[in-house]
């Protein structure tokens, strides 16, 4: 049994006679010590998607459809005490900008302390000695008088190192990073990624790293899902996906980055005409055809999905549907919501 596994997914907006869907059909599943990449443009889906894992999507978002399993329970139907044990203990999450989860008004130290004090059960000295341990195992220089500082009085990579001791904390068993070091500059950022991956390694975490830049996830993943207008439209081994992508979207994503060599951050801009499908805007056929040089009639009615469970390399294509060899897809015709 995987350790995560999302199926059928589906977040909507608008009201309940209208809805707009923002993420339809996602699945996907990560096994434990697995390092998978969640990536696609702006507005894919990919941060609702991240969130809802963390039982975290807020009103004027709501889940419509679909499980997310983790461990065998299904974090949708947890309570929110269950929820509140569960985010404190097995899944960690870091955000792109560290600001929104730490308290301005608080020494770094101090909601590091309080944070293992309340999860982890530690007095308050105790707690006090493990977040300066912490804050030193996360590469923070001085990290006795670092503990002091607020928020504000670090750099963006020393924040970001912060909330990697955060989240890392309890040892969770997952950690969710959402663009980690997309506010970051590059050199900050190779630094981030490499804690990030010695964390990984460390603790035997299971990681879903959530990036728009193909170069970070191909560095740091086994796996890759990619996401465009809210459904995954190939998933596979990142060789394989590098080597051969399936899908026009994710050959696109991949022609923007000149050549990947870790380190290398060189971006070309997407070369895909058009603009992502706005909310709600895709009610039939493929998602993608209105941007595919390669889309044909068939490709506006017929919807495409991943299969639920099968071959490791998948795309939701009707011209190619998955890696050689592997059966095809079921289709759907149809598709009207
Ligand atoms: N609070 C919101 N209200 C309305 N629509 C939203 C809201 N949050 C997200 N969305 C919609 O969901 C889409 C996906 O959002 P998101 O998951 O943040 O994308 P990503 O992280 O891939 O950039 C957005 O393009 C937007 O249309
Ligand atoms: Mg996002």
């Amino acid at each position: 049994m995987s350790l995560l596994t999302v199926d059928n997914l589906r977040i909507e907006f608008g009201s309940a006679d209208a809805p707009l869907a923002a993420v339809d059909k996602v699945g996907f599943s990560i096994e434990a010590g697995e390092v998978v990449g969640l990536i696609g443009e702006s507005g894919s889906g990919k941060s609702l998607t991240s969130r809802a894992i963390m039982g975290l999507v807020s009103y004027p978002g709501r889940v419509a459809d679909g499980s997310i399993t983790f461990d065998g329970r299904n974090v949708l139907e947890m309570s929110p005490k269950e929820l509140r044990a569960f985010r404190a203990r097995e899944v960690g999450m870091i955000f792109q900008d560290p600001f929104s989860s730490l308290s301005p008004v608080y020494r770094v130290g101090a909601q590091l302390a309080e944070t293992l004090r309340v999860n982890s059960g530690l007095s308050r000295r105790a707690a006090k000695e493990a977040a300066v341990e912490l804050l030193d195992r996360v590469g923070i220089p001085d990290p006795e008088r670092r503990a002091r500082s607020y928020p504000h009085e670090l750099s963006g990579g020393q924040r970001q190192r912060v909330m990697i001791a955060f989240a890392t904390a309890a040892k969770p068993r997952l950690l969710l990073a959402d663009e980690p070091t997309t506010a970051l500059d590059v050199t900050t950022q190779e630094q981030i990624l490499a804690l990030l991956a010695e964390m990984q390694r460390d603790n035997g975490m299971a990681m879903l790293l959530v990036s728009h830049d193909f170069g970070v996830i191909a560095q740091m993943c086994d796996r890759v899902v990619v996401m465009y207008g809210g459904r995954v439209v190939e998933t596979g081994p990142i060789a394989d996906i590098y080597e051969s992508p399936k899908h026009p979207y994710t050959k696109a994503l991949l022609a923007s980055v000149p050549h990947l060599e870790v380190g290398d951050r060189g971006r070309r801009p997407l070369v895909l005409a058009g603009q992502p499908p706005q909310l709600g805007a895709i009610r039939e056929g493929c998602v993608f055809a209105p941007r595919c040089s390669q889309a044909h009639d068939e490709c506006t009615r017929v919807e495409m999905s991943l299969e639920p469970s099968g071959a490791a390399h998948q795309s939701a294509c009707l011209l190619e549907p998955a890696s050689a060899g592997r059966k095809q897809l079921p289709l759907t015709v149809g598709g009207v919501k």
